[in-house]
């Protein structure tokens, strides 16, 4: 696993050897033949044109995700919301229906109730943890479920070996937001699922400089399958002249064909090559970093679990989660570093807590190497209801910490120190 996030996809063959992936900054691509450019707009051959819909840079990195998700091909994009954007659109036509987790990063929520409801999508969300309640939430419309592998902010675990074979009964396809998790933790595509995505803005890049999203594809879709509910992909495209279903070959799949063609070039979500470069060199130390990130924040989890002003702890290992069975069996090389707690003084308690911090920083990104902190409620969950706010963890007292690289002893100081502001409001609310 270690080689791979240090080696897949390059393998310092460009003319000058450069070790590292070098930056790609070309907005257009030279062709020998006005032919080759030509073939190249009719999908007759592979290569470069203009940067909108790939460079080379990007590639590499395509080419790693891949390898270290298993999968067949990968599609890196600008964002980790242009991820989720892309691959949902991919597989959801209007009058079509999606089988969504209530437990989800805030922006997917805002972007599946909101948006993704005004392009003609309905949306039922369900308990992760119920497989009755999505048994029952698929219907014939259904083309795709969606789950976060670890959610955000509870870093809670599902059982998607169960739900993926749910889903899979009904030709229903399983797309998993993998970002908490990353690849060094768990792999989706062992679990069922047919797409995984990636904020690759987090754990992947690890060192908050770059915004950046990857859809891998993991091989198990195929629309042939069951042409009838996958017409945009099985059958021959007026626009670009092609049957998606056919577009199979290496760093290629019928779904990842049609996203980039169609959306990643419709929507620009392009990823600039030096985002690209930035994430490339963030894998290299992946792995160390989320054994590193997950042992802290276990620890300090742990601690934080004894602490008076801490109502709850919601991190994997607290005790009576429902999930821990499927923490145990699924996630053998830890947790990642993202986590709640709930301060029994509600808002006023979170509020005086993260002012206190000294050496966390409050700030709305996770998997940074720095430790980051934020009130989810008013914050990253600020738009959804107060009901759906507390469905996904996100409740008047709960901070949000995505533990970092820094010592433990550090941490767990800086975290006494934002707890005694707290205990103050705990009092005066009592
Ligand atoms: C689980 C998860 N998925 C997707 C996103 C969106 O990623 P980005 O901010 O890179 O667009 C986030 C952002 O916080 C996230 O936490």
């Amino acid at each position: 696993m270690g080689t791979q996030h240090v080696h897949a996809g390059w393998d310092a063959q460009d003319p000058h050897g450069s070790i590292v992936p070098p930056i790609h900054a070309s907005t257009a691509y030279a062709h020998a033949t006005h032919a080759d450019l030509r073939d190249l707009f009719a999908r007759r051959r592979e290569g470069f044109a203009y940067a909108r819909s790939g460079n080379p840079t990007t590639r590499v990195l395509e080419e790693r995700v891949a390898a270290l998700e298993g999968g067949a091909a990968a599609l890196a994009v600008a964002s980790g919301q242009a991820a989720t954007t892309i691959a949902l659109c991919a597989l959801l036509a209007p009058g079509t229906h999606l089988v969504a987790s209530e437990r989800l990063y805030g922006g997917t929520t805002e972007f599946l109730t909101d948006t993704l409801a005004d392009l003609g999508v309905e949306i039922t969300t369900v308990d992760p943890w119920d497989l009755t309640a999505w048994e029952r939430a698929i219907r014939p419309e259904t083309r795709a479920v969606l789950v976060e592998s670890l959610a955000n902010p509870g870093c809670e675990a599902v059982d998607l070996d169960a739900i993926s074979a749910i889903a899979h009964a009904r030709d229903v396809a399983v797309v998993v937001d993998s970002t908490l998790a990353t690849p060094a933790l768990y792999r989706p595509g062992d679990h069922g699922a047919d797409v995984v995505v990636h904020s690759a803005t987090k754990y992947l890049s690890g060192h908050g400089a770059a915004m950046a999203g990857v859809i891998v594809d993991t091989g198990r879709f195929d629309p042939r399958r069951c042409p009838e509910r996958w017409p945009r992909l099985t059958e021959a495209s007026a626009r670009f002249g092609v049957v998606f279903a056919d577009e199979r070959g290496p760093g290629c799949t019928p779904l990842l064909a049609y996203a980039r063609a169609k959306y990643v070039t419709d929507f620009g979500a392009t990823l600039p090559a030096a985002s690209a470069h930035a994430v490339l060199q963030g894998i290299e130390t992946l792995d160390l970093r989320m054994a590193r990130i997950s042992a802290t924040a276990a620890d300090l989890a742990d601690w934080l679990g004894s602490q008076a002003q801490v109502a709850r702890v919601n991190h994997p290992s607290a005790p009576g989660r429902p999930d821990a069975r499927i923490i145990a069996r699924d996630f053998p090389r830890g947790t990642a570093g993202v986590f709640s707690i709930d301060l029994s003084g509600g808002e006023a308690a979170a509020e005086a807590f993260c002012d206190a911090l000294e050496l966390c920083t409050i700030a709305v990104n996770i998997g940074d190497v720095r430790t980051l902190a934020c009130h989810p409620a008013t914050t990253t969950h600020s738009h959804l209801p107060p009901a759906r706010r507390a469905v996904c963890g996100a409740g008047d007292g709960t901070v949000r910490l995505s533990i970092g690289l820094e010592d433990v002893e550090d941490l767990r100081a800086d975290l006494a120190r934002g707890l005694a502001a707290a205990s103050g409001i705990s009092a005066l609310a009592a």
